[in-house]
Formats: structure tokens, C-alpha cells, sequence
């Protein structure tokens, strides 16, 4: 997905030779000894986090799964996931067009990007790569019911094209999918990719005192515009991924309507009677 506020952004990541549904075979011998060492480097790090930090399924899912070896094979991914939960990943050059990338999800079919940072990038990036993709995506597509989720977002999305409802869509997968937090018995806590993957904000999203983490309502999220080049200002929490369905249930295209009449509020805005969650790891 491209980032709202990034408009003369260019692509990163070879984009020659691919099918018409953006796809390219994940060449793993391409990937040095130097690259797979950086992976087990981000891997451990980023794991060593997770038990404070994230949602215990990502946990214990990211545990389970024990990739920190070396960059993995997709293949023998797929041959874990697909049993599980009918999803696969899929080798792509880099970010796709939101209807390609949507209407991978809307079959199943997880978008992963083949190439991995460079050593300078090693603490933050700003375009997804296989770590990213990889670490913050998988461990949830084992998750029988977010894996549904996923797919009704993507079909949601090609829906939402036609009601030219797409902009604030992606504004719902920005706060949710990629950082949102959820209340746990054991405090606050992330599923979001964005967050998962980042040694930074993983502790910023969830300890630090400066941004604003406030309930989710759907038009509320919708409405707010998203940073895609620094941590988020607002993080909007859930209390349960069935939370999360139910309000995501209902057809949108009132939804979209209604937007058309609200402003577009800014990442760090602060509606009267909202209240932000005190900032308490568990
Ligand atoms: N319910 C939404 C619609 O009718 C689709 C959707 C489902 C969007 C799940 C996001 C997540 O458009
Ligand atoms: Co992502």
C-alpha cells in the first residue's frame, strides 16, 4: 500500500519481470551470508521484545514459528500455512498499487516483499521490506480468525474503489492491521505489523507518555490522516479481535457517505470528551 502523505515517493525494488498480479519467484540463493546474518540480528531483537510488548498469540505464534535461522524459504512457509488456515504468502518486488494489493488479500494471499534493508537501515524503514512483511504480518495469518479478518478486508476494499471510499479504508488498516494496540489482561498491547517489526516503537507505542492512544470507533479512524515517516501521533485500541469484527461488520458505504461530510483530522488531533489510555506496560 502507498502512504497518503507520500506523494513523490518512487519505488524501490525491482519490478521487472514480474506477472500481471505483481508476483516474482522469491530467488533464495540471491540472498548473501551477510543478509541472512542481518535477518537473525533484526529476528532476535525484535522477538526478545515480543513477550512484553505484543499481543501473547503473536508471541507465542512468532516462538512456535522459529525463523530467526536465516531469511525462510516462502515455500516451506506456505507448506506450514496453508493447512492452517488456507492463506499463503507470495514473493512481490515492493509496495503494490492498493487494488493489487487488496485483491491479493481478498484471495488469500499474503503480499510479501522479497528484498531485505540494508545495514543502514538496520533501526527504521519506511518502506516495507521482507522483515517487515514477514515478521509483522505471518505469526497473525495463523490466527484462524484475523486470517478471516484479513480476507473480508481485502474484499471490503475492492468494494470500498467503487464508493471512492478507498482513502479512508486504508486509513482503517494503517490504525489497525499495521499499529494497532488491544487491552489485555496483562495491560496494553500491539498486533500491529508496523509496531511488531520496529525495535522502537514497539516500547514507544505502548510506554511512552506522548501519543495519543484512544478507543477505536470506525468514522473516528477513518477520518485521520496517518505519518508514515516517523511513530504514530494516535493509536486506536481494540479490546478483542471479536471487537474488531463486529465493528467492522456492517456495510460501509453509509460509512463513506457520512465521511464525505466530516474533516479530515490530523494525525495528532484531539477530539473534546475523548479519553487517552494511561501508558502502563504489562
Ligand atoms: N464491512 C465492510 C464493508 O461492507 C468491509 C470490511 C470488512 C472492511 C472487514 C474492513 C474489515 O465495506
Ligand atoms: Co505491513
Amino acid at each position: 500500500m502507498t502512504g497518503e502523505t507520500d506523494s513523490s515517493h518512487r519505488l524501490r525494488g525491482n519490478y521487472d519481470g514480474m506477472r500481471p498480479d505483481y508476483t516474482v519467484d522469491q530467488d533464495l540463493s540471491a540472498y548473501t551470508a551477510a543478509e541472512h546474518d542481518r535477518w537473525r540480528r533484526l529476528y532476535l531483537r525484535q522477538s526478545a521484545l515480543l513477550p512484553r510488548y505484543a499481543l501473547p498469540l503473536v508471541a507465542e505464534m512468532t516462538q512456535r514459528l522459529h525463523y530467526e535461522i536465516g531469511i525462510p524459504s516462502f515455500t516451506e512457509v506456505n507448506q506450514r500455512l496453508k493447512p492452517a488456515t488456507r492463506w499463503q504468502i507470495v514473493a512481490v518486488p515492493g509496495l503494490l498499487p492498493d487494488e493489487v494489493f487488496f485483491t491479493h488479500l481478498a484471495n488469500r494471499r499474503f503480499p510479501v516483499t522479497v528484498w531485505l534493508r540494508r545495514e543502514d537501515e538496520f533501526d527504521y524503514i519506511v518502506e516495507p521490506d521482507i522483515f517487515h512483511d514477514f515478521f509483522g504480518h505471518v505469526p497473525l495469518l495463523f490466527d484462524p480468525v484475523f486470517a478471516d479478518y484479513l480476507q473480508k478486508f481485502g474484499q471490503g476494499a475492492l468494494k470500498a474503489k467503487s464508493l471512492h471510499g478507498l482513502e479512508y479504508l486504508a486509513r482503517l488498516y494503517w490504525y489497525t492491521v499495521e499499529f494497532g494496540l488491544i487491552q489485555t489482561a496483562a495491560g496494553l498491547r500491539t498486533y500491529g505489523a508496523g509496531i511488531l517489526s520496529s525495535a522502537g516503537e514497539l516500547p514507544y507505542s505502548i510506554e511512552n507518555p506522548e501519543p495519543y492512544r484512544v478507543h477505536l470507533d470506525i468514522l473516528r479512524c477513518m477520518q485521520t490522516r496517518y505519518k508514515i515517516d516517523s511513530f504514530q501521533e494516535t493509536y486506536f485500541v481494540i479490546d478483542s479481535f471479536q471487537e474488531l469484527f463486529e465493528k467492522t461488520d456492517p456495510d460501509f458505504a453509509p460509512y463513506y457517505a457520512a465521511l464525505r461530510d466530516r474533516p479530515h483530522l490530523s494525525a495528532d488531533c484531539r477530539l473534546p470528551g475523548e479519553r487517552s489510555y494511561g501508558h502502563q506496560a504489562g
